[in-house]
C-alpha cells in the first residue's frame, strides 16, 4: 500500500497532464459535435448557423461573458459556465445543453476556458458575496421602483422598462424590454439580482456592485420580477431549437 502511495506521489505531476490533456480532448470532441454549429469551430461565435440569429453567439477567444457571479470584468466561475450551458440563456438561441453528460459538460467548460488566453494568466475567480433577501413584499416593490429611479436605469430601460429609454438607440446592444419574459439570466429575485450586481460584461448593462446598498438591490429585483408578463417564445429562441433539431438528424 505505502509503495502505492508513493508511486502515485512521484507520478503525480505527469499524471495531471495526461488527465487535463484527455479531459481537453473529450471537452473538444464534445464541443465540435454540439457547439461549433452556433459558436464556430474556432469559438470565434462564426457558427454556420451564427447568422440567423438577432443576438449572435458568444466569442469564446475573447474571454468575457454576460452571465457571472463575480464581478465586472471578471472571468466567470466554472459554475457559471456549467450553469449557462446546461440551462441555456432563455429567449436566445443558447438553448439548454442538458443532453450531455456531467462529465462532458465539465470538459467542454474546460475546453471553452482554454479558447481564451485570460483563463490561464488570472487566478481562479471568486463569486461576489451575496447579499441576505429582505422579505419580498409590497413595500420592497414600491422601494425597488425608487431604486430603479436613483440607478438611472429608465436612461436605457426607459421609465416603465420596456427597453425604450433615451440612450437605447446608441447602445451597441438593446436594452432588454424588462417587462417580458424569459430573461437570459433566469425568473428568480437571485437571478436578476446578479445581472444587477455584476453586470453583463461585453454590453452596456453596468454593475451596481458598490453603486447601491445591497437591501436596494433586492428592492430593484423584486420590482423587475413585478414587471414581467407570461413567458413568450422569441425568433432567436425558435431558430435555437430549430438548428438544433436538424443538426441532430445528421
Ligand atoms: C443553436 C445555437 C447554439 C448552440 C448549439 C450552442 N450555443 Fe452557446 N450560445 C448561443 C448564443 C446565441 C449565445 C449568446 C446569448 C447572449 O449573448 O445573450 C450563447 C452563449 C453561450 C455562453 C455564454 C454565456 C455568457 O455568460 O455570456 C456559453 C458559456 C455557451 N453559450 C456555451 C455553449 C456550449 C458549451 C455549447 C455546446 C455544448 C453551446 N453553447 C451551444 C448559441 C448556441
Ligand atoms: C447604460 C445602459 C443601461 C443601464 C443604465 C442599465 N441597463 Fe440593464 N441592461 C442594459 C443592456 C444593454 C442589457 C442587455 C444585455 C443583453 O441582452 O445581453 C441590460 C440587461 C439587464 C438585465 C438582464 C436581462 C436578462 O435578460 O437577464 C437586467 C435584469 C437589467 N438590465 C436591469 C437593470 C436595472 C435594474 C438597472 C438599474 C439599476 C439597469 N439595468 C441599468 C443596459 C443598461
Amino acid at each position: 500500500m505505502l509503495l502505492i502511495g508513493f508511486g502515485a506521489a512521484l507520478a503525480f505531476p505527469l499524471g495531471v497532464r495526461a488527465e487535463s490533456r484527455s479531459e481537453l480532448a473529450l471537452g473538444r470532441q464534445a464541443y465540435e459535435v454540439h457547439c461549433a454549429i452556433c459558436h464556430g469551430v474556432k469559438g470565434d461565435g462564426r457558427g454556420d448557423a451564427a447568422s440567423r440569429f438577432a443576438t449572435p453567439p458568444r466569442d469564446f477567444t475573447k474571454g468575457e461573458y454576460k452571465l457571472r457571479s463575480t464581478g465586472s470584468g471578471q472571468l466567470p466561475t466554472d459554475a457559471d459556465l456549467i450553469r449557462s450551458t446546461t440551462q441555456g440563456l432563455p429567449g436566445t438561441a443558447m438553448v439548454p445543453q442538458d443532453h450531455l453528460t456531467e462529465a462532458e459538460v465539465r470538459a467542454v467548460v474546460t475546453y471553452i476556458k482554454s479558447l481564451s488566453p485570460k483563463f490561464a494568466a488570472r487566478p481562479s475567480p471568486k463569486a461576489l458575496p451575496m447579499p441576505p433577501p429582505p422579505p419580498h413584499t409590497p413595500e420592497a416593490v414600491a422601494r425597488g421602483r425608487q431604486a430603479y429611479k436613483k440607478g438611472e436605469c429608465a436612461e436605457c430601460h426607459g421609465p416603465e422598462g420596456r427597453g425604450d429609454g433615451p440612450s437605447a438607440p446608441d447602445l451597441s446592444v438593446k436594452p432588454t424590454d424588462l417587462t417580458r419574459r424569459p430573461l437570459k439570466s433566469g425568473a428568480t429575485p437571485r437571478d436578476i439580482l446578479l445581472s444587477v450586481l455584476t453586470g453583463l460584461d461585453d454590453t452596456p448593462m453596468p454593475s451596481y456592485h458598490l453603486v447601491l446598498e445591497d437591501e436596494e438591490l433586492w428592492d430593484l429585483a423584486y420590482y423587475v420580477v413585478s414587471l414581467g408578463g407570461p413567458p413568450e417564445m422569441t425568433d432567436d429562441e425558435r431558430a435555437g431549437w430549430e438548428v438544433e433539431r436538424r443538426h441532430k438528424q445528421h
